[in-house]
């Protein structure tokens, strides 16, 4: 078992990584209460019931999987289901599950009351190695991603690696996206166990901390993304623009990253890159139109004029952060893809 602290100040928090967690989580998390229990219809009922075995008082809700569920809708039944099951100011809540699970539960506690405890067990490659530490939480609305949220920590963290064990591979390769995104900018050492190393549990288990131990430095140092934190998004602007022109065929975002990070990263790396993504059976080309997912770029609404922040990758390990127009991102996208 491996703890990895964020240093937050008053919202530290432990990160618990390790085998067979679930059944003791009241170890690690103050059960010793209300316990409201979010999950979605695709992670197996058991990791819930886990959690729920632990707690003195639970209600468990259980969402339907997908995208779909991190919406204003859901949301607001759920919170009707809070005030009915009585939570109050001093109870919690737990996401058991995926990214999905994880934004929608932590914008729950950050609202509810003005924001109760909130815990995460997550139990996807991405959200273990990415979205469940950070404190971004967020719902999506008028079909825009992530439009209303909140930044507000969890209380405690449980990666659990023995729930992988029912993740379907390609959800296993599209979280290990985020990972590698991660070695790219930031070490070195993490992007050449990608490149030589046979992904055994083990090296699996070893990945997942380096990568949580990386995200925790980018956010202790850069909590609210004025600056730092934006190289968490390596991969993502061309990325998101993919997931958003293919959101009804099925890409999972871990893919989309995939498919982002190969314009950004200098040419002369490009070929180790492609290796890597054909190793961990992530896709080194885009078939769609491409010209149709820069449009969401260059017609995005969450973006501050016609200037965005992209991040380059020139060596591995290191990264620089620069401001262009969206014209020219499309430009290089089409010159280097
Ligand atoms: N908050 C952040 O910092 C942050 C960072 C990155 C991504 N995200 C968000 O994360 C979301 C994507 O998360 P995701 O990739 O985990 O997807 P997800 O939560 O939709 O989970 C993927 C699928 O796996 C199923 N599942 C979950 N755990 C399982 C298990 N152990 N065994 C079998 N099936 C299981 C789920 O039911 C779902 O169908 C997106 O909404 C994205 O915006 C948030
Ligand atoms: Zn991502």
């Amino acid at each position: 078992m491996t703890t990895v602290k964020m240093n937050l100040g008053e919202r530290s928090y432990d990160i618990t990584v390790g085998r067979g967690l679930l059944s003791s989580a009241d170890k690690y998390f103050n059960l010793k209460r209300r316990v409201f229990i979010v999950t979605d219809s695709g992670v197996p009922k058991e990791y819930a019931q886990a959690i729920a075995g632990c707690a003195e008082e639970s209600l468990t809700v259980t969402v339907p999987e997908g995208e779909g569920s991190k919406s204003i809708e859901t949301y607001g039944e759920l919170l009707k289901k809070m005030i009915d099951f009585g939570l109050t100011r001093t109870d919690c809540a737990v996401a058991v599950g995926g990214g999905v699970v994880g934004d929608l539960t932590g914008f729950l506690a950050a609202s509810y009351m003005r924001g109760i405890d909130f815990y995460n067990v997550p139990t996807t490659m991405l959200s273990q190695v990415d979205s469940s530490i950070g404190g971004k939480t967020a719902v999506n609305c008028g079909g825009v991603k992530n439009i209303v949220g909140a930044f507000h920590q969890p209380k405690g963290v449980l990666v659990d690696l023995d729930t992988l064990k029912t993740l379907p591979e390609r959800q296993i390769s599209s979280g290990l996206a985020e990972a590698l995104k991660m070695s790219l900018t930031s070490d070195a050492e993490l992007f050449s166990v990608f490149e030589n190393e046979v992904l055994t549990d083990e090296v699996i288990e070893k990945t997942v901390i380096s990568a949580l131990k990386i995200k925790k430095s980018v956010v202790e140092c850069d909590e609210r993304e004025s600056g730092i934190r934006k190289i968490l998004n390596f991969g993502h602007t061309l990325g998101h623009a993919i997931e958003a022109e293919e959101e009804m065929r099925g890409f999972y975002h871990g893919e989309c990253v995939a498919l982002g990070m190969l314009p950004v990263i200098a040419p002369a790396l490009k070929s180790r890159l492609v290796a890597v993504l054909r190793k961990l059976a992530l896709p080194t080309e885009y078939k769609g139109d491409l010209e149709s997912a820069l449009k969401f770029v260059t017609h995005d609404k969450k973006c501050d004029g016609t200037k965005i922040s992209v991040v380059l990758v020139d060596e591995i390990g290191s990264y620089r952060i620069e401001k262009i127009g969206t014209n020219e991102f499309a430009e290089l996208v089409r010159e280097r893809m």
